[in-house]
Parts: C-alpha cells; sequence; structure tokens
C-alpha cells in the first residue's frame, strides 16, 4: 500500500508540475493578447481624437472640446482632454445605463473628477506617448496619454482609460480550468494507477507468495503465470527456482525416505544424481542427438517453445534434469537462434535451468540430405521392417558424413578442457560420430544408444554403406539396443560385413586393440509423465471434445508409417461391424503430431490416415455420432495427460517399434490403477508387458478388434490387476535405471589415458 501511495504521490507531483508550468505560460500568453488589445484601442481613439481636438485646444475653448468628446462617452472607458498644465479641459460623458451619451460634462450625474493620472504630465514633459496598467481604489484600467503637439511646447494631451479588470478575470478563469484539468487528471490517474497496481503487483506477488507457502508447506502447486515478465520476470525467476528446488529437494527426500521404508530400490532422479555424482566426480555428460529437447517456434507474432514429440526427447531430458551435462542437438526451431546465446546455448529447463543445449545450426541442404534423406528415407525404413523401400542416394550419404562431422566438431569444442568425458550419442542420425569422437578424443568414453530396430544382416545389408555406416559405430565404447535380438543383428552384421572379431560370450565386438560392448537396455520413461498433472476430470475431457461415450479409446502418435495408424483404425470398424451394440457407446481419440512431412512418403501417409478415418467414421458411424476422433496436431505434454488419464484403453499398434514409449506413459500415468493397453507384439514395449497388456498383431485386423472387445469388457478386478502390475513394472523400470545401467556400465570400461593432439577435423577422419 506504502508503494502505491509513493507511486500516486510522485505521479500528482509531476501532473502538478507540468499543469502548473502550462497554466503559468498560458496565463502569461492571454495577459500579453489582452494588453495588446487594450493598447491597440486605447491607442486607436486617443490619437484620432487628437485631431478632432487639437484645433478646439488651441483656440482656448473647453465648449468646442466638449462638444467633440460628447460623442465617445461609454460606461467601460474614460476620455479627457487636459491643457499644457495638465488642468483638465473637459471629459467624454459617461451615460447613465440604458441612455446615449448626448451631453458633455455634467449630462450625467455629477460625479467628482477623478484625480489626473501621473501619465498626463509625463505625456506633456516628454512630448510623446505614456501608457500602462494602473490600479486605483481596487479598480484596473489601462491610461494612453498622448500629447497634443503645440508649435514650441504641447498644448496638452489626450488621455484614454479603458477599465481592464476583465484581464484579472480571463487569468482566473484559465487558472480555474487548469485546476478542474488536474483534478480530473489526478483522479483518472489514481484509479488507473491502483488498477495497474493491482493487476501487476499485488495480485501477482500475493500468488506468488501463496504459491511459495503452499511449497514451503510442503504442498505441490502450480507455478502462478507471471504476467509483467520484464516487471517481475528475474526475481518472479529467482523465487520460483528457489521454491521449486526446495520442493524437489524435500520430495526427493520423502521420496527416498518412503522407498527406504518399504524396502523398495527404486530409481529415483536423486538416485540416479548421487549415482552421476559417484561415477563421474561431476564431470558433465555430453548427449548428443538430432532432435532437440526444446525448439523454439514463431506462432502468431510471439515465441513459443514446445517438446517436441520424440521418444529421445521424453526419456533422455529427466536424465538430463538428473545429472546436468551438455546437450548436442539440431537447432531446428524457426525461433531458435533468438533464444539462444552467440554460441547456440542456452539453460534448460528455461525456468530452472539444470543442463545446457548447445544448438546447432544446419542449412536447409544439410538437413534434406542428412536428416530427411539418408536418416528418414534410408534409414528409417531400412531398420524398421514395414516393408517401407529405403532410398539411398549419395547426395544424401554426402550430407549424412558432413553433418556428422559438424556435430562432432560442436561435440568437440563443448567437451575441450573436461577430462575422460562420457558421452552419449543418440540413434541413427549419428552412425558415424562414435568413430570421429574417438579419434579426436581416445579419452572419452562413448557409448551410441540405438533408439530404433536393428535388422537383420540380409536386410540391412542393402545399404551401400552398410560398412562405413558398422565402422561409425564401432567406434563407440558402449552400443546399446532395446532388445537382445536387435543387439544379436547387430553383431552378426559385423560378423557377416567387417573383419572383427565377435566374442558371442560377452557380447563385444573386437577390432585391433578396441572393444565395443553390445548390449541391450530397455528404455522406459521418467515415473511422473507430468510434473503437475491437470485437474481435468473425464467429463470435462469428453465435454471440451464434444463426446458423449461410455467407452474412450485413445492412440498418441506422431504420424508415422510405422505406427500402423490405418490398420488400428480398420480394426475399429472391425470391431464396430462385429458388436453393432458398441455403437454410439465408444469414441476413439487419435492424437497426431504431425512429422516429417516434407517426406513424400509421409504426405502420403496423412492424407491416408485422414481418408481412412473419413472412411470408418462413414462406415460405422451414426448421425450424432463418430467412432473415430482424429485430432492432427502437436500435443503438449499437459493436453495429453487427461487421454492417457481417463481412457479406457490405449491402443499401440506399430507395425515395428524399438521400444514405443507410448505404451510405457499410458502404464506410468495410470496409478490410479485402471485401464487397459493394447500393444503390438512388434514393439520392444511388448518383451516387458506381454502378460498383462493385451498383445496384437496389428496386421491381423480381425484379432485387433477381438481385443478391442476385450479391453471393453475386461472384468474389473482383471483389468485393474493387469494394470497395477504394469504400472509396477514399468515404476520400477524406470529411465533413471535405464539411464543407471547403461552410465554404470560405460563407466567401467577402461580407456586409454590423456587427450590426443589433433592432427585435422573430424571431416579429415571420415576421409
Ligand atoms: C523416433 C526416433 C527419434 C526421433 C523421433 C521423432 O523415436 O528414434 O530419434 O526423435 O522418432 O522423430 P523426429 O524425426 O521428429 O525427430
Amino acid at each position: 500500500m506504502r508503494v502505491t501511495v509513493r507511486l500516486l504521490a510522485a505521479l500528482w507531483l509531476a501532473e502538478l508540475l507540468i499543469i502548473g508550468a502550462f497554466t503559468v505560460a498560458q496565463v502569461t500568453e492571454e495577459r500579453a493578447r489582452l494588453h495588446d488589445d487594450l493598447e491597440r484601442r486605447a491607442s486607436l481613439l486617443a490619437e484620432g481624437l487628437k485631431e478632432a481636438v487639437e484645433p478646439s485646444v488651441r483656440r482656448g475653448s473647453p465648449a468646442a472640446v466638449a462638444r467633440v468628446l460628447r460623442k465617445f462617452g461609454r460606461p467601460d472607458r474614460r476620455i479627457a482632454v487636459y491643457d499644457a498644465f495638465a488642468g483638465l479641459i473637459a471629459t467624454a460623458p459617461v451615460p447613465a445605463a440604458g441612455r446615449p451619451a448626448s451631453t458633455a460634462q455634467g449630462a450625467a450625474p455629477a460625479r467628482p473628477a477623478p484625480p489626473t493620472p501621473p501619465e498626463v504630465a509625463e505625456a506633456i514633459t516628454s512630448e510623446g506617448v505614456r501608457k500602462g496598467l494602473r490600479t486605483a481604489d481596487g479598480q484596473t484600467t489601462y491610461v494612453y496619454a498622448t500629447a497634443l503637439p503645440g508649435s514650441d511646447r504641447p498644448l496638452g494631451a489626450v488621455v484614454v482609460e479603458l477599465d481592464a479588470s476583465y484581464l484579472e478575470a480571463a487569468e482566473w478563469a484559465v487558472w480555474r480550468y487548469n485546476i478542474l484539468r488536474f483534478l480530473a487528471l489526478a483522479l483518472g490517474l489514481g484509479v488507473i494507477t491502483l488498477l495497474v497496481v493491482q493487476l501487476t503487483v499485488t495480485k501477482p506477488m500475493a500468488e506468488l507468495a501463496e504459491w511459495a507457502k503452499q511449497l514451503r508447506a510442503g504442498r505441490p502447486a502450480r507455478v502462478p503465470a507471471i504476467g509483467d515478465a520484464s516487471l517481475f520476470g528475474p526475481i518472479a525467476t529467482e523465487v520460483s527456482g528457489l521454491a521449486r528446488n526446495l520442493y524437489r529437494a524435500r520430495a526427493a527426500a520423502e521420496q527416498e525416505a518412503a522407498l527406504r521404508l518399504r524396502g523398495e530400490a527404486i530409481w529415483t532422479e536423486e538416485r540416479l544424481k548421487q549415482f552421476a555424482q559417484s561415477q563421474f566426480g561431476g564431470q558433465p555428460l555430453y548427449v548428443v542427438s538430432n532432435r532437440e529437447p526444446l525448439s523454439h517456434v514463431w506462432r502468431g507474432g510471439k515465441v513459443l517453445a514446445l517438446m517436441p514429440a520424440s521418444g529421445v526427447v521424453s526419456a533422455i531430458d529427466p536424465v538430463m534434469r538428473a545429472c546436468g551435462g551438455v546437450w548436442i542437438g539440431h537447432g531446428s526451431g524457426d525461433a531458435d537462434r533468438e533464444t539462444a546465446d552467440e554460441h547456440g546455448r542456452l539453460g534448460l529447463p528455461p525456468e530452472d535451468p539444470r543442463y545446457s543445449l548447445r544448438r546447432v545450426w544446419l542449412t536447409e541442404q544439410e538437413e534434406a540430405g542428412y536428416y530427411y534423406g539418408f536418416a528418414n528415407e534410408g534409414l528409417w525404413p531400412l531398420c524398421h521392417v514395414v516393408h517401407a523401400r529405403p532410398l539411398f542416394r549419395p547426395t544424401d550419404w554426402a550430407a549424412y558424413r558432413d553433418v556428422n562431422a559438424k556435430f562432432a566438431e560442436a561435440l568437440l569444442e563443448e567437451m575441450e578442457g573436461s577430462e575422460a568425458p562420457m558421452v552419449l550419442i543418440q540413434d541413427y542420425h549419428f552412425a558415424l560420430l562414435p568413430a570421429l569422437v574417438k579419434a579426436q578424443r581416445p579419452d572419452a568414453r562413448v557409448a551410441i544408444f540405438w533408439h530404433i530396430p536393428w535388422a537383420n544382416f540380409e536386410a540391412f545389408g542393402i545399404c551401400p554403406w552398410h560398412e562405413e555406416i558398422l565402422l561409425g559405430m564401432l567406434g563407440a565404447d558402449l552400443i546399446g539396443f532395446h532388445t537382445q535380438s536387435h543387439c544379436n543383428n547387430f553383431l552378426e552384421s559385423a560378423e557377416r560385413a567387417l573383419e572383427a572379431r565377435i566374442d558371442w560370450e560377452h557380447f563385444t565386438v573386437v577390432r585391433g586393440r578396441h572393444v565395443t560392448a553390445v548390449k541391450p537396455f530397455p528404455i522406459s520413461v521418467a515415473p511422473t509423465f507430468v510434473e503437475d498433472p491437470p485437474t481435468t476430470s473425464r467429463a470435462e475431457l469428453c465435454a471440451r471434445l464434444g463426446v458423449n461415450a461410455e467407452f474412450l479409446g485413445v492412440g498418441v502418435e506422431r504420424v508415422d508409417y510405422t505406427k500402423g495408424l490405418p490398420e488400428r483404425f480398420l480394426a475399429l470398424q472391425r470391431f464396430f461391424e462385429l458388436h453393432p451394440e458398441y455403437r454410439e457407446r465408444l469414441v476413439f481419440v487419435q492424437l497426431g503430431a504431425p512429422s516429417r512431412s516434407r517426406i513424400p512418403r509421409y504426405q502420403e501417409l496423412a492424407a491416408q490416415v485422414e481418408a481412412t478415418v473419413e472412411a470408418v467414421n462413414r462406415a460405422v458411424g451414426t448421425r450424432g455420432w463418430k467412432p473415430i476422433l482424429y485430432l492432427p496436431a502437436h500435443h503438449d505434454r499437459h493436453d495429453i495427460w487427461p487421454f492417457y488419464r481417463h481412457a479406457d484403453f490405449c491402443m499401440v499398434t506399430s507395425l515395428h517399434d524399438g521400444m514405443n514409449l507410448v505404451a510405457k506413459e499410458y502404464v506410468s500415468v495410470r496409478d490410479d490403477g485402471d485401464g487397459v493397453l493394447i500393444l503390438s507384439r512388434f514393439t520392444g514395449a511388448a518383451r516387458e508387458l506381454r502378460d498383462d497388456a493385451l498383445l496384437v498383431n496389428p496386421y491381423d485386423v480381425d484379432a485387433t478388434a477381438r481385443a478391442i472387445l476385450d479391453a471393453v469388457e475386461m472384468p474389473v478386478e482383471e483389468r485393474r490387476a493387469r494394470m497395477r502390475r504394469m504400472h509396477q513394472h514399468v515404476r520400477e523400470h524406470n529411465v533413471y535405471r535405464w539411464a543407471g545401467l547403461l552410465l554404470g556400465e560405460l563407466a567401467r570400461i577402461p580407456v586409454e589415458p590423456g587427450v590426443r593432439r589433433p592432427v585435422g577435423g573430424p571431416a579429415d577422419v571420415l576421409a
């Protein structure tokens, strides 16, 4: 309140000074204008009369002078003629109100003659003009006295006195007007200031204080939105950071205590943090992935931060939050440059930085060849058995090599000065990176984790550059896949394509002095899908979607041909055909994030998905009910949470998938112990959840339709028992455990001591 009063006082004072200064200027100007007007009128009259009375004065005829003056009498002025000794000769008669001035002096009721103004004598003496304002008896008049010229000395003088009392009235009117203006403005300013202070200071501060109070009391609360970041941004960020750290530390301690009490040995963020500290003693962890964890894009003139729909990002972000370090990724958002520093770096998460992101910039050509071309039209279909023909263009391969070298440069730059760094390379975009890095930094411990399947050698061997890819990957000390069968396929490929010794007992590849371990590490999700889940109820969700359904199914995918979307929709159609009693009772909501849409195969798929949804809705839908609600857009994790939470079943029908984290996300959100997971047997997740998910072959439409029926008709006890077991499994086999096992394995690998002095850049290694 005191601040508001001070603010108001300052504003009012400023207003007072400004309006005061303006008023003084206005009054001065008005006075000058009126003064000029008086002078003009008085001089016209006096100078005109001078000529008219001069002969009569010269003749010494007061009567004649009075006759001339007779016509000029008016109540608001006095005109008089004086002789050479300043003695009054005659004055213009002042008519009584309503009567014309027809007579000279004496015609009006007799009034004592006013004293002779001093200007008369002065004008005569100076033989010129004397003029000015004069106040006598509380009356202000304007006096204009002009000498009547004679042959050697003046004959006398003509005096005009005009009433100037209205000058003060006019000045006072200006003051009055400006005082009113000041008061009105002060009132307006007061109201606006109070409102602004209330909305931008008092309210946010009160919300922030309440939030901090809730956190202090150990209750999780959502960070209030701070409207004016420029005003409160820095302090709000600091306070939020402090409070968040406090809350996190408290939650971590409570979680650890609870786990200890229950005798459970579950990996948590805190445990991974401690583990990382003990394994690589404060050294930062270096992660490289094509997809960055947060991209900034322009939307409607504003910069928006988006967490991309990517299994790699969902899995690695919690690990980086726990371990800290540097994540190198492609800066692909159109507002990425504006939101990073000149080296392409920024702290993440933005509100409470715990690791740093280094963005690498690619040209359109590089992106087209490396990302769209070789990675996603070559390696992606090569590794997924989905009968999509891979495309191998030499230009794409060249771009892929160049971009791998570019990322190697960035990584080496970031690692400068750090001894025996731990490097975790992600996925099929960077098959060449391990060898490039290892050649320059043999002291680094390098792992590459392949998030997609690895095909058998018959399939893999069709890639014209399969040897280079294998050699690039084998530069790593550790290669991770989701499943043992992917490891076996890789080892078999290395055995058949290269001159290398495969140790099938220890699952290693030995080339010269270098040993690469190849091991399965089934990836997973963090136990909490979002830290502060929304409170949306099922009824609210349905109302928002405009659906009225007894059963809700959900699918959450990038629109990708490996995900089996058309197959899923056909299975839904079959289900409704076979079980029409479920029509108008069940709605399936498909969230589809647009993906890689510059690639023709993805464009075709997007059109095919839309057409299939339409066809199914037409075939089995009714007037007021659509069986499938397709929502093609990027969905935020907060938006996805209610779908997972309230869906009676979730469908994951990938035709082939390394792991599929959607299955695990769905299960992890269901700590309410309800919901059914329909899961393709061709996913890595199916190996872990095979006992309790309903496994399907997505190519078998009838069998998938039967699984939908099983999901909606499953007895509640069985449903809950299955979900509880799956939930427990995912909770225990979470991404912290995955990272702990992988980093633990990597930390145990002996590496060459010392840093090799680079003889050239990564491009030379590839040459
Ligand atoms: C798969 C890959 C990831 C990739 C994600 C999204 O999960 O394994 O590396 O990030 O798809 O694809 P995108 O091309 O959008 O990064």
